[in-house]
């Protein structure tokens, strides 16, 4: 395929959707984000990179760390975490308390804001520096030694952000978080905070389409548990629009109120999209219709 091409006409198919949407101001360092930037990378599994538009630009990953963390809980861990969350869709908001008294403290997936501070506490606890350990791993991934916490973004965060304090103490409660509440919100809130390109992300998520091989051929998770995180973030990556999404793209997804989503492609290739215009659920309006576009095209989906 002429990947370059493809990615060309998607961006051409996109144009009319870049700029639409809302740019997340909850966490107000964000709400400074030009909405009308778009960009588009494509990783192949053996480490070739296309990309389109402002692919180079680095943006907040926000929630797409998650599936990182959860990786690396794996990685570390195996399967125990499934003790302490959940793996079906919220049908709520990322950010949803009501779910968490009815359910006893735990939480439905990984990637809404409840699961993924689970999985956070675990990684806290095994390695004593979660978000350290998280931004060397995508250093490494990705190829680029640049890629850090946003300290502006991490302290916007961490000023705001009483409704993960509230889901932390909440599940605390229930005895579903170990570490203190406030050292585990630190660390979450640099692994949010983290700056990088779509090539990065794309690189660095290269194992799941890999089936759990790094770019060097050693193995970072098992077959099987690549094969669940990939079924994980189509059932739940993008909230409770995972369906909408899966219907338009057809495609493991998880996005990120910085603009991301990070697709996979088993046995393919992964691709990153950016653009920081969201929809109602959180995600990003071109940012979805790149991939649907993308999948669309080129016929390229899990079905
Ligand atoms: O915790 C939060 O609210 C943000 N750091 C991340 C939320 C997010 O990206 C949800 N994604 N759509």
């Amino acid at each position: 395929m002429d990947h370059a091409r493809v990615l060309a006409q998607v961006h051409d198919l996109v144009k009319d959707h870049i700029g639409r949407g809302r740019v997340a101001d909850y966490i107000p360092a964000l709400s400074r984000v030009d909405p009308g930037r778009f960009g588009l990378a494509l990783a192949t599994c053996d480490g070739e990179v296309h990309g389109v538009g402002d692919w180079r630009t680095p943006f907040s990953v926000q929630s797409v760390s998650k599936v990182f963390t959860l990786a690396l809980v794996l990685a570390r861990d195996g399967d125990t975490i499934w003790r302490r969350v959940g793996r079906e869709p919220s049908g709520n908001p990322f950010n949803s308390l009501v779910q968490l008294e009815y359910e006893n403290g735990i939480p439905r997936n990984p990637f809404v804001n409840a699961g993924a501070l689970v999985v956070t506490d675990r990684l806290l606890t095994l390695t004593g520096d979660s978000s350290g350990e998280l931004r060397s791993f995508l250093r490494e991934a990705s190829g680029n030694p640049a890629v850090d916490v946003d300290t502006e973004v991490a302290a916007s965060e961490e000023a705001h952000s009483h409704r993960n304090a509230a889901l932390a103490h909440f599940m605390a409660g229930y005895g579903n978080i170990d570490n203190p509440v406030q050292d585990l919100l630190h660390h979450y809130v640099r692994q949010c905070s983290l700056t990088m390109n779509c090539a990065d992300l794309a690189l660095a998520a290269g194992f799941l389409a890999r089936h759990g091989l790094l770019a060097d051929g050693s193995r970072l998770i098992s077959r099987s548990e690549a094969k669940r995180i990939n079924a994980v973030m189509l059932t739940c990556g993008t909230y409770d629009e995972a369906g909408e999404f899966a219907y338009r793209v057809g495609l493991p997804g998880k996005s990120g109120v910085g603009g991301g989503i990070l697709a996979v492609i088993p046995g393919r290739c992964t691709l990153c999209v950016w653009s920081p215009g969201l929809d109602a659920k959180g995600n990003s309006v071109a940012g979805v219709a790149a991939l649907d576009a993308f999948t669309s095209l080129t016929g390229w989906s899990v079905f």
